[in-house]
């Protein structure tokens, strides 16, 4: 047997004992793993249904076809591919449906919450394109009004209205009207939110926005994927907008579908029908709201944006190792107007998808909450040097100064006991991983 399958069995270890904080990461169920994994990797499909450039496809046609009817039914959408390979290329590809090279695209900054292909520098968005960025204000919410500014002054083609990691609701009508005031493109990157969409509990952007795009990997709790929706708004401004992205996904910029990822996202969405999901949805927010308020802040959504600058200064990096050796997976992330460094920020970024797809409720945040804050109080003094030479081996001393911390090595034990209680959906047990270890 290939050596992999024993690190897979360590992964689902990892996976079964800790606590997945990420809030863009979630389990996928059973059935979504066992499309992911099965025969249809074995085919290539460049083109769409009833028009591939390989014969052989009549079943991988009813398939694709299927998925694209689920999204449109789900979403409310006019049309729906669902061949980007993820993301990132969903957004690249709705960009050059809708953009030239050199026109001018805006999205919200990565330092407050945007995402790198809403025209972060170093992204395509960027280089291909003269990205303008817009901001929250201080109490951390999208300031419309600058953004509306912003608009007027550059003219953009295209405005993203989308987050990566950004604790509130969007106000798509907001969007619309300054979208609509200059003639730009609106593009709902959903990629956070999209199951609490389903769920009903954030609002829709399909009355308002030209073009939806989401992975399918995080709160939908599919398969690593992306889809790339047209409302009925976009066709208006637009009848041509389907070929577009057509002809932006392939040739512009993929070869075959990854026809196993596409049917795993079909499971993926009939599981989103189902009553459980909105119930799933409303839980993750109710999670995320009590876990938030036990960290002394808000969160709208699955999400929790923790600053830390109470505890010192640029502490993201050392909560985000603490935590990992307390069995508590979180990544760090700059806070609004952030004064650390965007890569040893002051902030950590977490939520609740994956913990709540394992049965977790409210009660259940109070005591993960405490165990962050006992963690955090192991940081304390560990501030990030303010002179730039000395913060290179500082960082590399960090993790040899935590891996032997005795009060974070009693949390994961606890954390580790604690999760035993809550079985994790999946195909574990293929890999001769009990649940229960
Ligand atoms: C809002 C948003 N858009 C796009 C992406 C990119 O997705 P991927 O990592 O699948 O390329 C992400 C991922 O974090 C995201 O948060």
């Amino acid at each position: 047997m290939s050596k992999v399958f024993a690190l897979i069995k360590k992964e689902a270890h990892r996976q079964i004992t800790g606590l997945e904080m990420i809030p863009s990461e979630n389990y996928v169920s059973e059935d979504v793993l066992k499309a992911l994994g099965s025969i249809l990797t074995n085919k290539y499909s460049e083109g769409f249904p009833g028009r591939r450039y390989y014969g052989g496809n009549e079943v991988i046609d009813e398939i694709e076809v299927y998925a694209s009817e689920l999204a449109n039914t789900l979403f409310g959408t006019k049309a729906a591919f669902v061949q980007p390979y993820s993301g990132s290329p969903a957004n690249m590809a709705a960009t050059m449906a809708v953009c030239n090279p050199g026109d001018v695209v805006m999205g919200l900054a990565l330092t407050s919450g945007g995402h790198l292909t809403h025209g972060a520098n170093l992204s395509f968005s960027s280089i291909f394109y003269k990205a303008v960025n817009y901001n929250v204000g201080k109490d951390g919410k999208i300031d419309y009004d600058s953004l509306e500014r912003l608009a007027k002054q550059h003219q953009p083609k295209l405005i993203w209205a989308g987050t990566t990691a950004y604790p509130y609701k969007l106000d798509y009508e907001k969007y619309a009207a300054i979208a609509d005031a200059v003639g730009a493109y609106l593009i709902a990157d959903i990629s956070h939110i999209s199951g609490l969409i389903v769920g009903g509990v954030h609002p829709t952007p399909v009355n308002h926005v030209h073009i939806i795009t989401t992975t399918t990997h995080k709160t939908l709790r599919g398969p690593r994927g992306a889809m790339i929706l047209v409302t009925e708004k976009g066709l208006q401004k637009d009848p041509d907008l389907k070929s577009k992205i057509e002809r932006a996904i392939i040739p512009g910029l993929q070869g075959g579908p990854h026809n196993h990822q596409t049917a795993a996202i079909a499971v993926s969405l009939e599981e989103a029908f189902k009553p459980s999901f909105k119930k799933y949805a409303l839980q993750v927010v109710k999670n995320a709201a009590v876990l938030a308020k036990e960290l002394g802040t808000i969160s709208e959504n699955h999400l929790v944006l923790k600053d830390l600058s109470e505890l010192g200064f640029g502490l993201g990096y050392q909560a985000q190792v603490a935590l990992e050796y307390a069995g508590i997976t979180v990544n760090k992330n700059t806070i609004p107007g952030d004064k650390a460094s965007p890569f040893y920020p002051s902030g950590i970024r977490l939520g609740t998808p994956a913990l709540t797809s394992r049965g977790m409720k409210e009660a259940d945040m109070i005591k993960v909450a405490a165990w962050i804050k006992r963690v955090l109080q192991e940081i304390k003094g560990l501030d990030l040097p303010t002179e730039q030479e000395k913060r290179k081996d500082f960082i590399k001393d960090i993790k040899k100064l935590l891996v032997k911390n005795k009060n974070l090595q009693k949390i994961k034990a606890e954390v580790e006991d604690f999760t035993k209680k809550y079985p994790i959906p999946g195909l574990y047990k293929h890999y001769g991983t009990k649940n229960r270890l």
